[in-house]
């Protein structure tokens, strides 16, 4: 299976700066793109900020206890870790890696 490769775009100095509020969900802005950043159980998770159901700003829902984003709108339900549309609707959601290194926070968006 071939590897995916990845193009490291910078985010923040730090967690600390993602500016992270009791929903565990925030924006962050890469050049010309809007992703959402999750935090969930230690681990950061990339996102699409709009909801591949019906474009639902995902800031505005949260997390669930199983590690999903759960939409404002409709409350589909996304899993952090790949997308999978875990309530069955059949919408699921681009998801990026994010890695935390010693001088930032990077998002990895795959190489075309
Ligand atoms: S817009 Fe997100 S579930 Fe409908």
């Amino acid at each position: 299976m071939a590897t995916k490769e990845y193009n490291w775009e910078f985010v923040a100095d730090s967690v600390e700066q993602l500016g992270f509020g009791k929903y565990d969900i925030v924006q962050a802005e890469i050049g010309e793109r809007t992703i959402c950043i999750a935090r969930f159980k230690n681990q950061l998770y990339g996102f699409q900020s709009k909801c591949p159901h019906a474009g639902a700003k995902m800031v505005m829902g949260y997390i669930d206890a199983q590690g999903n984003a759960v939409c404002p709108l409709h409350r589909f339900k996304f899993a952090l870790r790949n997308g999978y549309n875990v309530t069955g609707e059949g919408y699921n959601m681009k998801t990026f890696p994010i890695e935390l290194r010693e001088d930032g926070v990077f998002v990895g968006f795959l190489k075309l």
